[in-house]
């Protein structure tokens, strides 16, 4: 049994065998960007003095970061065993008094209750009486004596703490005067086996604290725990969080930098950790950072040893619940050391606009913060260079300040530009600012901004315009996890996810709803897709127990300057916006808070509207929440785009929450023997677009609502890709959302195109459902060709169903019910008089084969790379089968290795880390990352019953 606390032992110096890295700096001056992922130790759970610098971690795990444990597996209480201890006979009390825990007191006096029961059945409750004691005596099975267990008591309407033996063990909801109700939680608290009684009876004491209508212990909870995989019904995470657990984890790494390096600066930058993180360098405390979404940086230099080695070491803290959707644990993106001279642009320090845009120029406006941490005054020389698209110099400007020791200076340069290439969504063009800062003649440091030159405008009446153009925006919210990667960043990922996206149409992405990777920026700046930058999901009133409402009133404005910071020169950013779904927007306070963090933004980057995504538009618009905001977010309620027409520039912040799962079309036989359509079943949601929640609607639905408001902006649909966590509408055996456009794998699912049949100029037929269905012969099937032709003839094996019209901007598919017989099922596509375009569905033979896929075939030997492989289980032809579930097992050789394993389906319980995986209605991934070494990388895949199949991928050295 591992033990949660280890006991760090404090060795002799010389006893220290963690691998020491050494930092190797190519210059003797100027600036350096070292990668600082490698080869850092990790511990999950906590360790006792684990920033000590002489502690012996040589045992910890050894891994590169971006690292998420959460992903990987369950944490060490799944694997405990558990004692159930609701049913059966106990005392209850009304009031409340501290003896009440203790172990020898006499209840004689208490009524005795049977639970499960809620409070108020039997206690005559009245509001004025909101404390009960809970007590009973509880025998521990000899299977469980000496060893720590999970004590599962149910679920306990309000908020708890409990005690055995007068000992508190556990915690659930808070009490009055910070009181939070978790009413919904099943108590799970770990009981250490020194807390218990070797001899007499065991006490357990539960103190109930309910706000209002009845309380009490209710609900039994389950009687043992057996996870699967990485997944834990009993998580505290929930199913918000994908029942994937969070606890605590450490990491560390021991460096060595170059004496020769002594009079520079050196920082470390850590774009995202998440959460809760406290760094320290050989043991001084260099600060604490919640959010686990912002980036931040320390300065090192103080407490370097240029002698010896370093050890940086980083504590993060995942209190569950703390987000409503899967966050991950860990140092999940990248960190890098910065060296520089002590004269340097400081940290972000450029600030690149275009305040205007013409034809035959455009001015390009920079504010350079230029930093002196040195020991005495210098007079600085900073000149600036505007790169073209293709690396021209086309503009120059110089200036020169003196600065002070300690001190830093602004400088503010306009320059011209001739004849801007301007960035668009189909041609987004790069221009770079080159900051070069000079002491003398003599170059300290470089630094080089991308840039680009637009103009865009949001409109009242007419929507979003980008350079002078109107264009609607087709977007999606997206969560930052990548499937069976887990939140772990991979650039590779994330550019795939766009390419699927923009395959579609998209041509916007909300950033729901933190700030993201720094790479999905960069991303979207070169691949021509504007963002939605969004801060928070929750401010002082929190959603989750442990989520971002405890660090607002701290933190919120740091975290809000670090973003706009970060992201305010890509071009690709139109909007920030300040929190998704905002529980104030309705509060009498609204307005003052909701104008603090406008201001915020406006003083930071007044190029850019700032916007606040609203679930309760009316709640926003009467209390003034609104008001301070350039863009009025609309979230659901397609009733308030035509109710504010007009006082608001309008963006559909986020739309439909339709609900499917890849591959299910759930027909199942009515009372009179007839195929229906059950939208919901068997914890799968129908691909027929009929599944939404009660504040969402269906993709066709949202659609039409947009053509029929063209002074919106346009959309942001909820979500593009499938993510872990909030399975609406369910919750366990389910752990991954039913929103995503396209699944957890990245296969789109059929509601891709009813996007894309509006999103794209191309002609469009797509059919559903598959044509695999024995056993329904002659059964009447619904068929649906979405499209966006003037109408589609359907084509049975050889035989005309008829031709269908479009009934366009209303809805998007035609649909016709089809005896089911095997064979092939075509859609024609016609406009115009013209057919345009074809689409087959056919019914494929036995399964007979796995084919492989991979998105690319050459990828780089980075040790990050990534290729996508598709696995089918596929008929003698090569078709897919899609009601195959065959498990498939992988096997790799070459520089490469399985990074993660996946099927989409949102009820799989299987590991996403592992070297095998089931299909799911025949289709499957295996992602293969690259090593550093370059070489032939060979992935087999087998299944019994199946003939195997083989993919040749290769990784390449260099760029
Ligand atoms: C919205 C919310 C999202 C997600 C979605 C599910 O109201 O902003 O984060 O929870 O509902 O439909």
């Amino acid at each position: 049994m591992k033990i949660a606390l280890v006991l760090a032992m404090i060795g002799a110096a010389s006893a220290v065998a963690s691998a020491v890295s050494p930092v190797v700096l190519s210059a003797q001056t100027g600036r350096e960007t070292i990668p600082f992922d490698r080869d850092w130790r990790f511990h999950r759970g906590e360790v006792a003095n684990g920033q000590a610098a002489e502690i012996d971690d040589s045992s910890w795990r050894r891994l590169d970061v971006p690292h998420d444990w959460s992903i990987e597996g369950a944490g060490e209480e799944a694997t405990l065993p558990c004692l159930n201890v609701v049913a059966g006979t106990w005392r209850f009390h009304k009031g409340d008094e501290p003896g009440w825990k203790d172990r020898s007191l006499d209840e004689s006096g208490w009524e005795t209750v049977k639970l499960p029961a809620f409070w108020n059945d039997h206690s005559g409750y009245t509001q004025e009486n909101v404390y009960g004691w809970f007590r009973r005596k509880i025998a521990i099975p000899e299977k469980l004596k000496g060893k720590p267990f999970l004590l599962i008591l149910g679920k306990i309407d309000d908020a708890d703490e409990t005690y055995l033996n007068g000992q508190k063990i556990g915690a659930t909801g808070r009490m009055p005067p910070r009181y939070q109700t978790a009413w919904d939680t099943v108590r799970q608290y770990k009981v250490d086996p020194k807390w218990l009684r070797a001899e007499g009876e065991n006490v357990l004491a539960i103190r109930v604290y309910n706000g209002q209508r009845q309380g009490g212990i209710y609900e039994t909870g389950p009687e043992t725990v057996a996870p699967e995989g990485p997944f834990n019904p009993l998580s505290p995470a929930r199913d918000g969080g994908g029942y994937l657990d969070g606890g605590i984890g450490w990491y560390r790494k021991t460096f060595t930098l170059p004496p020769a390096a002594k009079d520079r600066r050196v920082r470390v930058e850590f774009d995202g950790a998440y959460m809760d993180s406290d760094v320290w360098l050989n043991g001084n405390h260099l600060g604490r950072h919640p959010y686990g979404y912002t980036a931040f940086q320390y300065d090192l230099t103080p407490h370097l040893k240029w002698d010896g080695a370093n050890v940086l070491a980083v504590r993060l803290s995942v209190t569950q619940p703390c987000s409503r959707w899967y966050s991950g644990a860990g140092i999940y993106r990248h960190v890098r050391l910065t060296v520089t001279d002590p004269i340097h642009v400081a940290h972000w320090g450029t600030y690149v606009t275009t305040p205007k845009v013409a034809a035959d120029a455009a001015l390009v406006q920079v504010r350079t913060r230029v930093v002196n941490q040195g020991n005495s005054a210098a007079d600085v020389r900073l000149e600036t260079i505007v790169l073209d698209p293709q690396g021209a110099e086309v503009a120059k400007a110089e200036a020169t300040a003196s600065i002070a020791a300690g001190a830093e200076n602004a400088f503010d340069q306009t320059l011209q530009v001739g004849q801007p290439k301007l960035w668009s969504i189909e041609t987004p063009r790069l221009y770079q600012v080159i900051s070069r800062v000079k002491i003398v003649f003599r170059e300290v440091d470089r630094y080089a901004t991308p840039f680009g030159i637009r103009t865009f405008e949001c409109t009242r009446d007419r929507g979003f315009f980008l350079n002078g153009r109107r264009v609607p925006l087709q977007g999606v919210c997206n969560h930052h996890d990548l499937g069976c990667l887990g939140a772990a960043v991979y650039r590779r990922a994330i550019e795939r996810q766009l390419e699927i996206l923009k395959g579609m149409g998209c041509n916007a992405i909300r950033t729901s709803h933190n700030p993201p990777a720094p790479e999905l920026l960069d991303l979207c700046d070169r691949m021509g897709l504007v963002v939605m930058d969004e801060a928070f999901d929750e401010w002082k009133a929190a959603k989750t127990p442990f989520g971002y409402g405890r660090f607002f009133d701290q933190w919120s404005e740091r975290d809000l300057v670090s973003m706009l910071h970060r992201d305010r020169n890509h071009p690709c950013v139109v909007m920030w916006s300040i929190g998704n779904e905002i529980s104030e927007q309705g509060s009498r306070n609204g307005y003052a808070m909701s104008k603090r963090l406008v201001d915020i933004c406006r003083r930071e980057d007044p190029t850019r509207p700032t916007i606040s995504a609203c679930n309760n538009p009316g709640g926003a618009d009467r209390t003034g929440f609104a008001k301070p905001l350039d863009l009025f977010g609309i979230n659901y309620n397609i009733g308030a785009y035509r109710q504010f027409k007009g006082r608001y520039a309008l963006v559909a912040s986020e739309t439909a929450s339709a609900l499917s799962t890849r591959g299910e079309y759930n027909l199942v036989p009515g009372p009179d023997g007839k195929l229906q359509i059950q939208t919901q079943y068997k914890h799968q949601v129908t691909s027929y677009d009929r599944g939404a929640p009660g504040w969402g609607c269906t993709a066709e639905t949202g659609l039409a609502a947009m053509v029929q408001a063209p002074w919106v902006a346009g959309e942001f649909v909820w979500t593009g890709f499938d993510y872990i966590g909030e399975p609406t509408p369910y919750a366990w055996p389910a752990r991954s959302s039913y929103f995503g456009i396209v699944d957890l794998c990245g296969f789109p699912k059929d509601r891709y195109y009813f996007y894309r049949s509006c999103w794209r100029p191309e002609p469009l037929v797509h059919l559903l459902p598959h044509w695999d269905w024995p056993g329904y012969e002659g059964k009447e099937l619904p068929v649906w060709c979405v499209t966006n032709c003037d109408s589609v003839e359907l084509v049975l094996n050889g035989r005309s169903l008829g031709e269908k019209r479009l009934d366009r901007g209303k809805t998007f598919h035609v649909e016709w019910s089809v005896p089911y017989a095997a064979g092939t099922l075509k859609a024609i596509g016609q406009s115009a008089g013209q057919v345009v375009c074809t689409e087959e569905v056919r019914t494929p033979g036995k399964p007979k084969r796995l084919v492989l896929q991979a998105d690319r075939s050459r990828i780089a030997a980075d040790g990050e790379d990534l290729s996508f492989v598709q696995v089918q289980v596929a008929d003698a032809e090569g078709l897919v089968c899609p009601n195959a579930g065959h498990l498939v097992r992988f096997r790799i050789e070459g520089p490469g290795a399985i990074a993660g394993v996946d099927n989409g389906d949102p009820i799989s319980h299987e590991p996403f880390q592992a070297d095998r995986h089931k299909v799911f209605h025949g289709l499957g991934l295996a992602v293969v990352k690259a090593t550093r070494s370059p070489g032939r990388i060979l992935l087999h895949a087998e299944a019994d019953g199946l003939d195997p199949a083989e993919i040749a991928l290769e990784s390449n050295a260099g760029p």
